[in-house]
C-alpha cells in the first residue's frame, strides 16, 4: 500500500477469535493463545513501517479471569515469556512498551516482568506498545473517579473544576492520545468494555478474520479503510 495514505496514530486491536480458530484446527484453547503471538508481532512490524505511533492491543480482561483455570495460567505463563522474550527486539527497534489496567492481581513474575519492560523501553521512541492487562473500560474509569475524589477530598480540586481533561488525565491511559481506529476480529461487532471514554470518536473496524489468521494484509486493510473515512467530530465540514 501506499505509505502517503492518511495514517492513524493510534490503533486499538481486541484480539479475538483464538478459541474458535483452535476448535477449528482440533487444538486446545489455549494453543489459540500461542498462534495469537505471531499476528501481534506482525501488527506491531507493519504499524512502525506506517508510522503509526502507539499500538494498543487487548489481551486480557477483567472478566477473563473467569475462564477454566488451565487456560487462564497458559495465558500467564504465555505473557511471562512473551514480554521478556520479546524485550531485545523492542529494543532494536525502538518499542516503547506499556501496560494498562490493575496488575496488583497478577503473579509476581507477570508483574515483575512489565515493570523490566517498561523501564528499559521507557527510552523508546519509533512506537509505544500498549497491552491492555485485567484491564476494563468501568474498571478503568472507577478507578480514575476515585483517584478524582481522593483529591478533591483532600482540597487539592474543586469539584466544578473537573473537565474531560481531568478524567482523560486521571485513567491509565494518561498522556496517550485517543485511538483513531479501533479493529476487532473474527466478526464480533462490540468493544466489550474496552477503551471506552478513549474511543468516543474512534474509527470502527470489524474483520471476519479470526485473530491467529491476521496478516499485515489485513492490518492494510484495516488502515486503507481509515484512510477513506470522513472524520467530523461532531462538526461540519
Ligand atoms: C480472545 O480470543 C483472546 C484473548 C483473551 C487472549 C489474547 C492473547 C494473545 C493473542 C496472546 C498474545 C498476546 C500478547 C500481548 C503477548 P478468545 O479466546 O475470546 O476467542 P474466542 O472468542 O474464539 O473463544
Amino acid at each position: 500500500m501506499s505509505e502517503q495514505k492518511r495514517i492513524p496514530q493510534h490503533i486499538a486491536i481486541i484480539m479475538d477469535g483464538n478459541g474458535r480458530w483452535a476448535e477449528q484446527h482440533g487444538k486446545e484453547r489455549y494453543e489459540g493463545h500461542i498462534a495469537g503471538v505471531e499476528p501481534v508481532r506482525t501488527s506491531l512490524r507493519r504499524a512502525a513501517q506506517l508510522g503509526v505511533k502507539y499500538l494498543t492491543l487487548y489481551a486480557f480482561s477483567t472478566e477473563n479471569w473467569g475462564r477454566p483455570q488451565p487456560e487462564v495460567d497458559a495465558l500467564m505463563e504465555l505473557f511471562c515469556k512473551c514480554i521478556v522474550g520479546e524485550l531485545p527486539n523492542f529494543l532494536e527497534e525502538g518499542v516503547r512498551f506499556r501496560a494498562i489496567g490493575e496488575r496488583s492481581r497478577f503473579p509476581e513474575q507477570v508483574r515483575n516482568n512489565l515493570d523490566r519492560a517498561e523501564k528499559e523501553t521507557a527510552h523508546c521512541e519509533r512506537i509505544t506498545l500498549i497491552v491492555a492487562l485485567n484491564y476494563s473500560s468501568r474498571d478503568e474509569i472507577t478507578r480514575a473517579v476515585q483517584r478524582i475524589a481522593a483529591r478533591v477530598s483532600r482540597g487539592e480540586l474543586r469539584p466544578e473544576e473537573i473537565t474531560p481533561q481531568t478524567v482523560s488525565s486521571s485513567l491509565d491511559t494518561a498522556g496517550i492520545p485517543d485511538p483513531d481506529l479501533v479493529i476487532r476480529t473474527s466478526g464480533e461487532c462490540r468493544l466489550s468494555n474496552f477503551l471506552l471514554w478513549q474511543s468516543s470518536y474512534a474509527e470502527l473496524w470489524f474483520p471476519e478474520v479470526l485473530w491467529p489468521d491476521f496478516t499485515a494484509r489485513d492490518f492494510d486493510r484495516a488502515v486503507e479503510e481509515y484512510a477513506r473515512r470522513d472524520r467530523r467530530f461532531g462538526l461540519v465540514k
